[in-house]
């Protein structure tokens, strides 16, 4: 039997996984003491069952990770059957390569950290240089939204698809082929956290609705510098899906200027006002198998 554990990072999400699989669920308690050090608690009796953590790690990344750190040896000090970690969105997986040297590797010091867990499973983990998750998570599993995002993005008036990236396009082809539409993938160099360039696009987009697709938003510069480009060839609409909306640094009221915010789209894998994509009934089914 399987209990769902809200974590301080994904509690709506939580609950809703719980609902779709008839599962018991409860909130993990999490409190600071006046010094900053967490203090977590479970409020259920869990002896020989599996208990399903889940968290997304935004914001308040570090001690999110502590959270569920702490939650899963303290799982396994009161005997939880099998403890599994579900993450709707995981931090750190874009750091998987040492750019400048005696810098950490984090994806791959995050996967080794939760190897606590007897598995883990990710909603679109950022997959670069590391091309599986397997690569360097242990008894990790991926999970896909691209079908979640092609669902919704069939709601919108769309000629063409642009993904800004080479790294997009395993999310912006698919949608594109699902909408029989065009898709263009674009070039980008990133120059600093807040700075990147966009190659020029070839193609005519003239008086045509374009959808850009990303798997994270962050600082919303990606989007931003691809927009401004869409809209150099007097493209008409504006729409843009982010799996992971983490809009950091206002990022939402910069990308506003460019997409109107009623077009600009996430998955519930990070709460916004814009995550109106539930991704809830993709992880639940994900988990089915666990016991
Ligand atoms: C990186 O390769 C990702 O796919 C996103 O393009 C990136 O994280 C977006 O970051 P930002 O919103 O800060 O440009």
């Amino acid at each position: 039997m399987v209990i769902i554990i809200g974590c301080s990072g994904a509690k709506n999400i939580a609950k809703k996984m719980a609902a779709r699989l008839k599962a018991q669920y409860s909130e993990l308690e999490v409190e600071k003491f006046p010094d900053n050090e967490l203090r977590v608690r479970f409020k259920i009796n869990f002896y020989n069952k599996t208990v399903v953590l889940v968290q997304s790690f935004y914001e308040n990344i570090n001690d999110k990770v502590m959270e569920v750190l702490f939650a899963a040896y303290t799982a396994r000090e009161l005997k939880a059957k099998r403890v599994v970690l579900v993450a709707p969105y995981m931090a750190y997986m874009r750091e998987d390569k040492r750019f400048e040297s005696g810098e950490s590797i984090s994806a791959r010091i995050m996967a080794r950290l939760f190897q606590v867990f007897d598995k883990t499973y990710i909603l679109e983990p950022h997959l670069h240089r590391f091309k599986e998750l397997n690569n360097f998570f242990l008894n990790a599993e991926k999970i896909s939204a691209a079908g979640k995002i092609a669902e919704y993005a069939k709601k919108l008036p769309v000629d063409v698809v642009v993904g800004p990236d080479s790294e997009s396009e395993q999310w912006a082809g698919i949608v594109a082929q699902i909408l029989k539409k065009k898709c263009i993938i674009l070039k980008k160099q990133r120059l600093g956290h807040r700075n990147v360039k966009i190659s020029e696009i070839n193609e005519s987009i003239k008086n045509k609705n374009a959808l850009i697709i990303d798997d994270v938003i962050s600082t919303g510069c990606t989007i931003v510098e691809t927009a401004k480009k869409l809209r150099a060839k007097k493209a008409k609409k504006l729409f843009c899906i982010g799996i992971h909306g983490i809009f950091a640094e206002n990022a939402l009221q910069k990308l506003s200027k460019y997409v109107k915010i009623a077009n600009i789209i996430s998955t519930n894998s990070i709460p916004s006002k814009v995550s109106k994509i539930d991704v809830s009934d993709v992880i639940a089914k994900a988990i089915m198998a666990e016991k």
